[in-house]
């Protein structure tokens, strides 16, 4: 299951995903918002983000203007690994280095089909296991204990 939100500026974005990924079969659970009226990031940012934390969801998608507060809010989420990601390089990299588990998007920085690349790599990149980025996510664990 695959948890997404957004904000206002996310809202357009969000419902081509929902339609993109629900034709390939993935289930998805919306946490909204639902319409283009102003709301507040971090109130969507943070069930999406929890979800994924408490293993309800395996994977989640936060899209607001420029994606950064939804990414800053996922962050604090202990057990987050959110990664805002503008080009498919970089989706695939965070998947097979981060093992991210949360891709933020900013709907007012790139266009529906780089958006949807984006998400098909990162959803269809699996993480390396190697022990050098076990070590690193290890370090990244820490620093939320300290
Ligand atoms: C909303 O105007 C905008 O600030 C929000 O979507 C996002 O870009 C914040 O980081």
């Amino acid at each position: 299951m695959i948890a997404i939100a957004c904000d206002h500026g996310g809202y357009e974005l969000k419902n081509e995903i929902i339609k993109h990924l629900t034709k390939k079969g993935y289930e998805i659970k919306d946490f909204g918002c639902e319409s283009t009226n102003s709301v507040d990031y971090p109130d969507y940012a943070y069930p999406c983000a929890k979800a994924v934390a408490e293993g309800v969801c395996e994977k989640g998608i936060l899209i607001c203007g420029t994606g950064i507060g939804m990414s800053i809010a996922a962050n604090k989420v202990e057990g987050i690994r959110c990664a805002l990601c503008g080009d498919t390089f970089s989706a695939h990299a965070t998947r097979e280095h981060n093992d991210s588990n949360v891709l933020a998007l900013g709907a007012r920085v790139i266009g529906l089909n780089l958006a949807l690349d984006i998400v098909d790599t990162w959803l269809g990149t699996d993480f390396s296991g190697d022990s050098r980025h076990i070590d690193r996510i290890n370090k990244i664990t820490a620093i939320d204990k300290r």
